[in-house]
Order: C-alpha cells, then sequence, then structure tokens
C-alpha cells in the first residue's frame, strides 16, 4: 500500500489535518491519490450484526469502487489530489464541473464509508454520554427517538442512500437522510453517525428487510467515535 490516504486511527493529529472534521482525523493527505484504508477490525468483527461475507464484498468490492473512480476522476490533478476527500466535499462548488458529479458519487462514497466503518465496533458500546447525550436529549427528547428518527428517515430513504445524525456549523443536531452517496459536508454538517442503506449494506443477510437491519445496527455502534465527532 502506499503511504497515501491510509486511515489514520490514532495519533495523526499531528498532521494538521484535524479541523477537517473537528476530530480525530480519519485521512491524510498526500498527492499520489487515494486509497482505501484497512478496515478497524476484522471482517467477522460485527457478526452477527453484519456478517462476514457482507463486510468483504462491502469493504473490498463497494468501497474500493469509489476510491479507484475517485482516483480516475482527479486523475492529473494534483491540486486536488493532495487534499483530503473530506476537505474537497466541503468545497464541492470548486470543484470542475466536467467531473463535479463523479466526485459527488465517489468522493461521498469514499467518505461515507470510511466514516461507516468507524461508526461500528465489535460488540457495540454503551452511550451516548456527556455532551452528546445531553445534546441528543434536548434535541430528539431521547436517544430512543434519535432512534426511531433515524430508523423512520432510513426506512423512508426510497432507493439507495443513507440515515445521518450531524451537526450544523452552530453546534446543531439533526436526523436526515441523503440519496446515493451524497454527504452531509457538502452542505456543511459533519457526520456524526450514519447508517447506509443501500441494499449492498445489507440484503445478504437481511434481504428486503431493511428495518430488521436499522433495528439490528444499534448492536454494533460506536458511540466513543459519535462523540469525538461532535466535540
Ligand atoms: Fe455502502
Amino acid at each position: 500500500m502506499k503511504p497515501s490516504r491510509r486511515l489514520f486511527l490514532k495519533g495523526a493529529s499531528a498532521l494538521g489535518f484535524a479541523a477537517v472534521t473537528g476530530t480525530q482525523p480519519l485521512f491524510a493527505a498526500q498527492a499520489d491519490g487515494f486509497e482505501l484504508a484497512k478496515l478497524p477490525y476484522a471482517f467477522d468483527a460485527l457478526e452477527p450484526v453484519i456478517d462476514t461475507k457482507t463486510m468483504e464484498i462491502h469493504w473490498g468490492r463497494h468501497h474500493k469502487a469509489y476510491v479507484d473512480n475517485l482516483n480516475k476522476a482527479f486523475a492529473g490533478k494534483v491540486e486536488w489530489l493532495a487534499k483530503p476527500v473530506d476537505q474537497i466535499l466541503k468545497e464541492i462548488g470548486e470543484v470542475p464541473a466536467a467531473i463535479k458529479q463523479a466526485v459527488i458519487n465517489n468522493g461521498g462514497g469514499h467518505s461515507n464509508h470510511t466514516h461507516f466503518w468507524n461508526m461500528m465496533k465489535a460488540g457495540g458500546s454503551e452511550g451516548p454520554t456527556g455532551n452528546l447525550k445531553e445534546a441528543i436529549v434536548s434535541t430528539f427528547g431521547s436517544v430512543e427517538k434519535l432512534q426511531a428518527l433515524m430508523t423512520s428517515n432510513g426506512m423512508t430513504r426510497f432507493g439507495s442512500g443513507w440515515t445521518w445524525l450531524v451537526k450544523d456549523p452552530t453546534g446543531k443536531l439533526s436526523a436526515y437522510s441523503t440519496a446515493n452517496q451524497d454527504s452531509p459536508l457538502m452542505v456543511g454538517r459533519t457526520p456524526i453517525l450514519g447508517i447506509d442503506v443501500w441494499e449492498h449494506a445489507y440484503y445478504l443477510k437481511y434481504q428486503n428487510k431493511r428495518a430488521d437491519y436499522l433495528a439490528a445496527w444499534w448492536k454494533v455502534v460506536n458511540w466513543k467515535r459519535a462523540e469525538e465527532l461532535f466535540a
């Protein structure tokens, strides 16, 4: 693997990209292209909620395709290749028109999936706690009401997309869904939690029962990561 675009799970703040997401950065920037980082856990770590085969295909084929196609879109454009993908999505209005939709699709796909992998962990987690819990309760009434809203938003997202908990620039939380690979970063929102509701995320195990997948997803949520993103 080339030393660029790796997923920096620890100790990357010194690289100076913390401003991109406001917390521990997931992406490092160099000029030789985007890379598919390794998962932060084994393929079978999220069993039985998310099965091993789904993880292998989702990461190794779907996420890889977004990375490969993002590199194709930016081929020869060194100034763009030097930027973290989250920064590019925040600056989507500056991307050349000829490749803008390709960057929305594949840059969004790369960013969304990288965040998604890190929003989950083996065995799930207790939480949320602290400031995030206070904000969720004051905004939605309770954690359970947030979960119900994110589930509802995911269920009513026709076709493919994501259901999100996001923070706006003033720190206010909201929950909504996006189509396809549209990233909240493109409209100034920071992802706090996001659940992939493309069929490729759940179909092998849950078939057409998206509701069952969404209900089970909370068993692998990484609340600590959400708290970091909200901080
Ligand atoms: Fe996906």
